[in-house]
């Protein structure tokens, strides 16, 4: 695909395996079609929603989480274009737009408008304050056995382009998850070179 007047490339609608970053973006109007809501038992600061194929893999990775005595929550789930816009906007509003480019994709960029992605965070913490928990780290090792992936690892900025996240986990099938898993490479550079 060609790069457009902004020089973004646009993925197609619909596919859980495209590559997002700050070159790769969706439609402005893409929406998923099997939006489901989250028990309210894991949504944390009100209504969540995800695709069903990816909440019936969290459901099960959260009860993995359980049996291991961690307490998970999610933070926020699917995004829409039009939240992005407000959620990028009050990053840049609060820190400026050079720390907000490493921690807030932009509109169409970001793999929440996916509705297969996740900030799981633990519950009673604030989410920045996750990274260095034992959770963090059962999250690492154990997500990608139920399809998901933590797409900014730490020390991959270079790569990713976004700073270290590690309660940002994207599913992406459990086959494919396994594939990522082995390969060592972080999921943008697996997603690029498909
Ligand atoms: N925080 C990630 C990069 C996002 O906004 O999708
Ligand atoms: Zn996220």
């Amino acid at each position: 695909p060609t790069p457009g007047a902004d020089g973004t490339i646009v993925v197609a609608c619909g596919d859980i395996l495209a590559p997002l970053d700050k070159q790769h973006r969706l439609p402005a109007d893409c929406e998923p079609p099997d939006l489901v809501q989250l028990p309210a038992e894991i949504s944390f600061g009100g209504a969540q929603y995800l695709r069903r194929e990816a909440l019936d893999a969290l459901l099960e990775l959260f009860e993995a989480a359980r049996r291991d005595s961690f307490s998970l929550v999610v933070n926020s789930s699917y995004r829409s274009y039009d939240v992005q816009v407000q959620t990028y906007a009050t990053w840049v509003q609060l820190y400026g737009q050079e720390y907000a480019d490493r921690t807030s994709a932009r509109p169409g960029h970001s793999e929440h408008q996916l509705g297969t992605t996740v900030d799981v965070g633990a519950r009673g913490l604030v989410l920045e304050n996750f990274v260095g928990t034992p959770e963090a780290a059962w999250l690492e090792a154990n997500s990608w056995k139920y399809g998901f992936i933590v797409s900014y690892p730490d020390g991959k900025e270079h790569i990713t382009g976004y700073a270290y996240e590690p309660w940002h986990i994207r599913y992406v099938g459990k086959d494919v998850a396994a594939q990522v898993h082995r390969s060592g490479l972080t999921l943008r550079e697996f997603l690029l070179q498909r």
